[in-house]
């Protein structure tokens, strides 16, 4: 089956790419670096000629509420239409558990925009839910800075490694359209702050994270529950500790930058 994977350079698309070749799937990444662009549709109609189903896991590069929603908003609706001309007969996009909860984040705003185009198509379509990655931690902190300290709230969440993110992903991918929303989450449960303090004495990074019940998650407000997926969401295997272990191994500075902190 030809799978095109748009954002299929980024960290989920990477990985979704090599799992779905892995499984015999003709896997094509779509991105800019492969000259395939979703805001000027540049590249769209080569790369679908006889696509079976598209995955959408890309990402916008800039996240200011205005920019975040025009990328989102933008690059859906072209995505749709060159698969409505292509007759793509599935189309798979990764968003965020909880977005609807979330909706006094900007980015957040955007994800809701793009899973409002995706329901109103005409084609047939599945939405999967992740939770946070953990990939994600040392950008989170990144983003919760007040006064040189972290301000996180104490709340629970589920979050999983990207390596589940993408199976998860993939499996939605070569089943048929649900025309609905799947979740996916990891193995356990954490306190936000928790998690983000443990990772950060892991890199041996030396902000101090405090627990602010006052402090907003992405620009939302949140309570104790509204990271937390429903109880049908389907659970990846890896546990915290198991990718903390794994990500030194292959990680050789103490301090990585990731490319882009994601929503
Ligand atoms: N972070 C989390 O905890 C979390 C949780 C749940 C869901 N998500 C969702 O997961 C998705 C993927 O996140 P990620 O971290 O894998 O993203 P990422 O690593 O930042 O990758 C983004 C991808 O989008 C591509 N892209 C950017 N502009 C494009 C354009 N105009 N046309 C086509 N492709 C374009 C990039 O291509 P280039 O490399 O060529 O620029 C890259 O391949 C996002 O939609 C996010 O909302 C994230």
């Amino acid at each position: 089956m030809k799978i095109v994977v748009i954002g299929g350079t980024g960290l989920i698309g990477s990985k979704l790419v090599k799992r779905l070749h892995e499984h015999g799937h003709e896997a094509v990444p779509a991105s800019p670096d492969t000259g395939v662009n979703t805001l000027t549709g540049e590249g769209l109609a080569e790369v679908l000629k006889a696509a079976s189903v598209v995955i959408d896991v890309s990402n916008s590069p800039a996240w200011e509420d205005a920019a975040v929603l025009k990328f989102f908003e933008t690059s859906t609706r072209n995505l749709l239409t060159y698969e409505a001309a292509a007759r793509v007969g599935h189309h798979v996009a990764l968003s965020v558990v909880g977005t609807d909860r979330l909706s006094e984040s900007g980015y957040m705003r955007a994800k809701i925009a793009q899973e409002k185009l995706i329901k109103e198509s005409s084609i047939p379509w599945s939405i999967v839910h992740a939770t946070q990655f953990f990939e994600f931690l040392k950008g989170l902190a990144d983003v919760s800075i007040e006064g040189g300290k972290v301000h996180l709230p104490h709340v629970l969440f589920q979050p999983m490694a990207a390596e589940d993110v993408a199976s998860g992903v993939a499996r939605v991918a070569v089943g048929p359209p649900v025309n609905g929303i799947v979740e996916i989450a990891g193995p356990e449960q954490f306190r936000l702050d928790d998690l983000v303090r443990r990772r950060l004495a892991f890199l041996k990074d030396p902000r101090e994270v405090i627990a602010d019940p006052n402090a907003p998650y992405g620009g939302a407000k949140i309570s104790e529950r509204t990271l937390l997926p429903g109880k049908n969401a389907r659970l990846g295997d890896t546990r915290f500790e198991t990718w903390l272990t794994q990500s030194a191994a292959q990680i050789p500075s103490a301090h990585p930058q990731p490319k882009r902190v994601a929503s």
